[in-house]
């Protein structure tokens, strides 16, 4: 395959099939991709072959629910109310009938009171700084004095695309070899990481940026932070800069997160190993081997051409201090955001929590990489719910946990503890900040079962049960299969829904159950099980983001539905996970061409879901001057931009209720 091939993907496909080992753009998705287009044309006509293959896996009573549900005019999901959106792929997003789909902001729109208005000629990282940032992922709805029409949104600014964002530049990371980059674009990106503190307001009905609010804040990769935790001060965290080894500056890759019950926000850092340089330099240093876990340097971006502390060559010890869970309050502009280096140091996905029967804190967190692990976090100290402040420092103690999936339907969650096991200093971690530093070689050698690239996990705060979106891998080779990653070459993914023992989010033990295997249920050769209830616009594949609203219902939403092979753009899907309709999922949002759905998150009156339209246009081959759509603006002169919707019912309601 040539890299001419590859190179059509779009950026945000590439991104997603990077490798673990360092050559992060070789995936080599493009002829599998040809060939699964060429399979599911072919088992498309033989749609008959799929029917009789899914009614082989899928029960009888889910089939007995099937037919009834047709047979009662076709409410398929009993507790979602709405009518579904028609699947495929254009310019515009789509929401379900009776419903608004608005868009609050966009990138480059002012944050700060003093930012100046966009214009996508004349960019300066100084404007940037004070703009809405590039590529919007996780959402987080903080209520102030308890409303559900008034409060904060926390935004992760996960990554940029230069090729969409600037004129004439076109991809830089690959054959380009950066030639068309310059310091002045780098500090621009830089800028446009990070996060957005916005507060937000809905008046008559719709919801606005508050304008010169006093909480309005961005997070960029060069915001000052602090370390704390078991890496805190370590050896392996200090640098020229900082020979504390206690002060970062910035955060990289924020992909999703969640908000604490002291009103905290979670912001997790994911690809981090793509912003370093060089990868020769990598290859030939001393910690060749932890970097070469990690994928790092990876050279997706230039910046260690401009700044040494990119350069692994000239500050080696830089990468470490990235790949964490950062917690930021968003109540006060002037905090600085702490990096909790307890949760240990991964692609981080997300953070969802609960606070667990006995009133510790349980954190659930994947590993975003492919034959990555499922981990969670649980503290030491208990939640005090009366009083926010004490909890300020909870998360600094605690054990991270690895996950192993049995065959038998059981699990065990494995401690990552200095001292404990194999975690010695014979075997390279002398101290609790050699685990947390390189937690994927602790839990290599504990023996944590290889996932299908944990995505989200979101703990259901009604039912106990716990959610894992495994998005796909399609490097699982036949013979590679286990019981909770069953699919060879998994292009679609699945979702495992796991069960603490005795309702006890803090317990070793759990069982699970596959809730779904993703994909087109026609085409037989994918073997995907949703529930035969399901529409033809109803199944989804890649799940990603989990939403699990007030009423306790799942949402998912999809990243890289491969609109080659399926014709479909990602969207958010509501999944049904009781009874007998269980694993009926049904479409409500539709994204433009190109983008992927982050961030879903409700208000807590449930009136409002906000989405985060993430890489608009980012199509194979698609630049600032040929997008695949110029979603939401539709303005010749104005490229697509990632953007913030909010979703309401028109005349007012709870959504899909
Ligand atoms: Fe940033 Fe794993 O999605
Ligand atoms: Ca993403
Ligand atoms: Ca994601
Ligand atoms: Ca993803």
């Amino acid at each position: 395959m040539s890299t001419s091939d590859l190179e059509h993907l779009p950026i945000s496909q590439q991104y997603e099939q990077s490798e673990n080992n360092g050559s992060n753009h070789s995936a080599n998705p493009t002829l599998g991709d040809v060939i699964a287009a060429r399979l599911s044309r072919r088992d498309l006509m033989k749609g008959l072959l799929g029917v009789s293959a899914i009614t082989a896996t899928v029960s009888p009573l889910a089939l007995m629910a099937a037919s009834e549900a047709r047979a009662q005019g076709g409410n398929t999901t009993p507790s979602f109310n709405f009518k579904e959106v028609v699947a495929g792929s254009d310019e515009n997003h789509y929401v379900a009938e009776g419903y608004d789909a608005d868009v609050l902001i966009r990138w480059g729109d002012k944050v700060a009171a003093d930012a100046p208005a966009f214009d996508p000629t004349k960019q300066t990282a100084d404007a940037q700084a004070g703009q809405f940032g590039y590529n919007n992922d996780y959402l987080g709805y903080i209520p102030l004095n308890g409303r559900s029409d008034h409060g904060l949104l926390v935004v992760n600014h996960e990554y940029t695309n230069e090729e969409l964002m600037f004129p004439g530049l076109g991809r830089q990371d690959r054959d380009a070899k950066f030639a068309g980059m310059t310091k002045d674009l780098a500090d621009i990106e830089i800028m446009a990481h990070g996060g957005s503190v916005l507060e937000v307001k809905r008046e008559a009905g719709k919801w606005k940026v508050v304008d010169g609010s006093k909480y309005a804040r961005r997070i960029t990769a060069s915001t000052e932070m602090r370390v704390s935790g078991p890496a805190a001060g370590h050896d392996k965290m200090k640098t020229k800069a900082d020979p504390t080894g206690t002060k970062v500056l910035g955060m990289l890759n924020n992909c999703a997160g969640a908000t604490t019950p002291w009103g905290t926000w979670l912001t997790c850092e994911e690809n981090f190993n793509g912003y370093f340089w060089s990868k020769k330099a990598g290859e030939e240093g001393p910690d060749a081997k932890a970097l070469k876990r990690y994928g790092a340097p990876g050279e997706w971006f230039n910046w260690g051409t401009y700044y040494d502390r990119f350069d692994y060559a000239k500050e080696p010890n830089e990468v470490n201090r990235f790949g964490w869970v950062v917690e930021i309050d968003p109540m006060d502009p002037n905090s600085v955001p702490v990096k909790r280096t307890s949760m240990g140091r991964f692609k981080h996905e997300g953070a969802a929590n609960v606070i667990n029967s006995d009133g510790r804190f349980v954190v659930y967190q994947g590993d975003d990489e492919r034959f990555d692990y499922v981990y969670k976090f649980v503290t030491e100290g208990k939640v005090d719910t009366a009083n926010p402040a004490a909890n300020k420092d909870i998360l600094d103690k605690g054990t991270l946990y690895a996950a192993r999936y049995n065959a038998d339907g059981t699990g065990e969650w494995l401690p990552l503890v200095h001292g404990q096991g194999k975690l010695t200093a014979e075997n390279g971690f002398a101290n609790q900040g050699d685990v947390v530093i390189f937690a994927r070689l602790a839990a290599d050698l504990h023996g944590a079962t290889k996932m299908d690239r944990p995505e989200d996990v979101e703990a259901n705060k009604k039912t106990g049960k716990v959610y894992v979106a495994l998005t796909n891998n399609s490097r699982r080779k036949v013979g590679e299969e286990d019981a909770a990653n069953p699919r060879a070459d998994n292009r679609f993914g699945h979702i495992i829904e796991m069960i603490p023992e005795g309702g006890d989010h803090a317990s070793t033990r759990f069982n699970w159950e596959m809730l779904v295997k993703c994909g087109d249920p026609s085409v037989a050769s994918v073997g995907a099980t949703f529930n035969p209830a399901t529409s033809k616009d109803g199944w989804f594949g890649m799940p990603d983001q989990i939403a699990i609203d007030a009423e306790g219902r799942l949402w998912i939403g999809t990243d890289g539905m491969n609109l080659k092979v399926t014709g479909r753009t990602d969207g958010l899907y509501a999944v049904e996970t009781e009874g007998p309709a269980r694993a009926t999922s049904k479409l409500f949002f539709r994204c433009p061409v190109g983008a992927e759905l982050c961030g879903p998150e409700t208000t807590p009156d449930l009136e409002t879901f906000f989405v985060a339209v993430q890489h608009p246009g980012d199509e194979a081959g698609a630049t600032f001057e040929k997008p695949a759509t110029r979603w939401p603006d539709f303005k010749d002169d104005m490229p697509p931009r990632p953007s913030i919707v909010a979703i309401t019912r028109k005349g007012g309601g709870k959504i899909a209720v």
